[in-house]
Formats: C-alpha cells, structure tokens, sequence
C-alpha cells in the first residue's frame, strides 16, 4: 500500500535516508526496476557494511549503497525524484536544513515522503515508542520552513503518519 500511495514507476531515482537493515529495499528496487535507481542512504558503518551486503547478496543491481554524514545525505545534485525517510525523521537533527540542503538533490519534481510513528498511538506502544516519534503537525511545521509544501497524507497506517511533500517553487 505504501508503495502503491508513493506512485513509483519504472526508471524513478529514489533515496531512502536512513535505510537502516535495508527493510524497504527489496520494495523499492522492484518498483524502479532495472532502469530505477535506489539510494540506500545511511549513517552508520555497521550498517553500511551490511547493507553493501545485503545489496551484493541479493543482486541488486540498481541500488546504490550512500554513506551519508548526519547533516547531508550526499547524494548527487538534482537527481533524486522521490526521497523517502521510514522511522527516520526523528532521528535528523537540525531538520529544518536538513531538509532545505536535500532541496538541490532532488529533481524538478522530486518529492520528499516521511513515515514516522506517530505520538498519539495508543498505549502501550507509546510508552514503548517514546523518544522515536514525530508529531505530524511539528513535521509540517518544519518541512514548511524548509521551503516543501504537503502534496498528501495518508492515515491507513496504524501508528504511523505519512505524508509527501514538494519544493516550494522559487519565484523569479
Ligand atoms: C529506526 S531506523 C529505520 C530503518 C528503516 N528506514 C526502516 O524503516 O526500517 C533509523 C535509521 O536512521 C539512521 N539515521 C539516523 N540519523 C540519520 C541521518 N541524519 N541521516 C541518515 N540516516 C540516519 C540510523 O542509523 C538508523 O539506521
């Protein structure tokens, strides 16, 4: 469903920032097919290491393991069409220019989608999550300042929010 909701096609540039064990690749890699291309982005060594793994063992040959730093995810200017942040937003710490920085990787129409637990999720698993959630409205906030207007939101994940945004075109 989250893969349907993301639109993906065929020959799409996605980054996922924060790729973590790699859950969301083997998705992503079949979505952009042989001509797509993911960005497996981490911060981590340790998980760097085993996603370069993962990535050779199963044969992906269109994902692309990045070694980000925590303040830029060094990917390349201007050629990312869909960058993508599951369990991850919280973990970005300046965000506001975070965020503004990712604006010159990603295409013309490129989107930025976040997946982040959400506070307000029933108890236990807020006692549980606490620390690792995002308030959706504190997303928005901070995704405006960084110069994205929301494009959508879904609400059919349980714990979760989901949203995509857009650059706010600069005008002349
Ligand atoms: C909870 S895991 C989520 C993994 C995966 N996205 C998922 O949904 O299963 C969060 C990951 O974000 C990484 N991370 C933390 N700060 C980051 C940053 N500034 N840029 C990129 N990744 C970051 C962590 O190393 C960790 O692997």
């Amino acid at each position: 469903m989250v893969i349907d909701a993301l639109a993906i096609r065929p020959g799409l540039r996605i980054a996922e920032i924060g790729a973590g064990e790699g859950y969301w690749l083997p998705w992503l890699a079949a979505a952009v097919g042989p001509e797509g291309r993911v960005y497996a982005v981490e911060v981590r060594a340790d998980k760097v290491e085993a996603l370069m793994k993962l990535v050779e063992d199963a044969g992906y040959d269109n994902v692309e393991v990045v070694f980000g730093r925590y303040d830029d995810p060094r990917l390349p200017d201007r050629a990312v069409d869909l960058a993508i942040t599951s369990k991850t937003y919280h973990h970005i710490e300046d965000r506001v220019a975070y965020f503004a920085n990712l604006r010159g990787d990603l295409s013309a129409d490129g989107r930025v989608a976040h997946l982040d637990d959400r506070p307000d999720m029933p108890f236990p698993l807020s006692w549980i999550m606490s620390g690792h959630t995002s308030d959706p409205a504190a997303i928005d906030q901070e995704m405006t300042q960084a110069g994205y207007r929301r494009v959508e939101a879904f609400d059919f994940l349980y714990t979760q929010s989901f949203s995509i945004y857009q650059p706010i075109a600069v005008e002349d």
